[in-house]
């Protein structure tokens, strides 16, 4: 998306910069960028995750669909153009908690794999892509919200992996299976592969 404001002067240098706050947090930030169906296991392994790191003395930060769309994206629905805004906005905002040195875990379905590469565009090489694999089959039964119910019946419209597409990542850092294991096991297996990740040097 180009600026549309015209005579701004962003500042760049004199700012207390991002390794500085990394060496001040002992810890080197990323983004672990959750991608999946509703109610595939991103929220649940992200508050896994988030505690097993806080054990460990790393300062993180959990950015959760959900939550930020009754905040700062709370004028988005789940059209395409929606969803496009939603991820852009929060990449940028990942990228603001990066250069603080902070550790941000996103849980977004982040559909299509134009928008993901728009939020990797966007956060660049810290961009830590883990997808939560559960068929729409294992979430429809599943089913925690309802939403499944809700989509079946025509209540919800644009619903992911229904009326709206779905779109598997080609080669993510991590794929966790959640159907295949309990949610202790899915949180292990992502610590295991984030930790060498977030050590400072
Ligand atoms: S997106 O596609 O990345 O912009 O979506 P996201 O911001 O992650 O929001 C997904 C949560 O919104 C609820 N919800 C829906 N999901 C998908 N499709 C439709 N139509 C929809 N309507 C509401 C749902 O609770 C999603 O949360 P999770 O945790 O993924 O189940
Ligand atoms: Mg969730």
């Amino acid at each position: 998306m180009t600026t549309k404001a015209t005579n701004i002067h962003p500042v760049f240098d004199r700012i207390i910069g991002r390794d500085e706050k990394e060496q001040f947090l002992n810890q080197k930030a990323c983004v672990v960028w959750m991608t999946g169906l509703s109610g595939s296991g991103k929220t649940t392994i992200a508050i896994g995750l988030e505690k097993e790191l806080q054990k460990r003395g790393f300062l993180t930060q959990i950015l959760d669909g959900d939550n930020i769309r009754t905040g700062i994206n709370k004028n988005l629905g789940f059209s395409e153009e929606d969803r496009t805004e939603n991820i852009r906005r929060i990449a940028e905002v990942s990228k603001l908690f990066v250069n603080c040195g902070i550790i941000t875990i996103n849980c977004f379905v982040s559909p299509t794999l134009e928008i993901r590469k728009q939020a990797k565009d966007i956060i660049g090489e810290d961009f830590r892509e883990i997808y939560v694999n559960a068929s729409y089959e294992e979430c429809e039964k599943r089913d925690v919200k309802g939403l499944y119910k809700k989509a079946r019946n025509g209540e919800i419209k644009n619903f992911t992996g229904l009326d709206a597409p779905f779109e598997a990542p080609e080669n993510p850092f991590l794929e966790i299976k959640t159907s295949d294991m309990t949610p202790e096991q899915s949180v292990e297996e992502v610590v295991n592969a984030i930790l060498p990740q977030l050590i400072k040097n």
